[in-house]
């Protein structure tokens, strides 16, 4: 496990990227050429899930998934997903610089494949740095994220692919705004795309999320239910929510560390979420410099009503 800390901190910074440099990005895509070519038939298929893992490759599923029993992990083998209908992305500047070509099963695709329980609808990615990401049903309809299966012909056994400092795999989930365009103006997209995944999580979003959305959080006021959409999809990546929501573990702080600062510190706070080296110079959370006073507010708001 020796090379992760390297890899862990260049994601982060990997990461930090996409919030700091949003015009380049924009440009660059704005000009790229896309090529879209759907490479499978469209007969009916199924993942074949697998009791035991065959490799660090193999994707591991969890959660609501037809006669698998609750808390039990089930392995998906690369080769297997690769067999699923695929399509060949002419992306730029995604993972190395300029033109590259990705072979990817799109979430909505792989959903299919999987024999989801009754009720689930939604995929939720864990990486193994304790990263987490949440791609609702309505997220996957509209901005169609994808899974990486390869980088220019090769697979996670190749990888990282060369000019790229970090490795991206075993698996990557990405969105791209030369695919939909309304990727770029999606709230704090770089959360929807993370790397180093290694299970995905079949789930509810009303069972999974149930307890943010009732108790001292059943009726909240428009600002605050925002905060509460920010706090799920953007701070729930690296932070454990309260009364054990989905969420990740890469921060290492308990929920009620957070409540403390949002309810007692509101500057530091503010301040932290925003630009945590201004405060902290070895400060390994990311900056969201652009969140609005009113933004950061519902965030305030939503984190205090959980102290207890
Ligand atoms: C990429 C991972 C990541 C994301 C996303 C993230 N944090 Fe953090 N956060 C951390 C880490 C790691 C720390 C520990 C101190 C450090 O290294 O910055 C931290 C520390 C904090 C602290 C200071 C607490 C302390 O004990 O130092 C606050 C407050 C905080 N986070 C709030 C938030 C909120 C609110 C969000 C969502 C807007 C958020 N964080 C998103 C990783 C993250």
């Amino acid at each position: 496990m020796g090379g992760h800390a390297a890899r862990n901190s260049a994601v982060l910074a990997r990461r930090a990227f996409f919030v700091l440099n949003p015009g380049p990005m924009t440009s660059r895509h704005a000009t790229a050429a896309l090529l879209c070519a759907l490479a499978a038939s469209g007969t009916a298929w199924a993942l074949d899930l697998h009791r035991e893992r065959s490799s660090p490759d193999d994707l591991a599923l969890t959660g609501s998934l037809a006669g698998v029993p609750a808390g039990e992990t089930r392995y998906a083998r690369w080769s297997e997903l690769r067999a699923l209908p695929t399509a060949e992305l002419k992306l730029d500047g995604e993972f190395v610089k300029g033109p590259q070509s990705l072979t990817v099963v799109f979430l909505s695709d792989l959903w299919k494949a999987l024999p989801v329980a009754p009720g689930s609808d939604t995929i939720l990615a864990t990486c193994e740095d304790g990263y987490t990401s949440v791609f609702t049903p309505g997220f996957i309809s509209t901005y169609r994220p994808f899974l990486v299966l390869e980088i220019n012909g090769k697979g996670p056994r190749d990888w990282p692919p060369k000019g790229l400092d970090y490795n991206p795999g075993p698996y990557v989930i990405t969105v791209s705004a030369e695919l939909v365009p309304a990727v770029a103006r999606y709230r704090d997209v770089e959360h929807k795309k993370p790397w180093g995944v290694t299970t995905l999580e079949v789930a509810s979003y009303a069972d999974r999320f149930k307890p943010v959305f009732s108790g001292v959080w059943a009726s909240l006021s428009p600002a605050t239910s925002d905060g509460r959409e920010i706090w799920i999809n953007s701070c729930a990546s690296c932070h454990e929510g309260p009364l054990g929501i989905f969420g990740g573990t890469k921060a290492a702080r308990p929920f009620q560390v957070i409540a403390a600062y949002a309810a007692f510190d509101r500057p530091f706070f503010m301040n932290y979420v925003r630009d945590p080296n201004s405060l902290v110079p070895c400060a390994k959370m990311e900056p969201h410099p652009h969140y609005t006073d009113a933004e950061l507010a519902g965030l305030i708001a939503f984190i205090t009503a959980g102290r207890q």
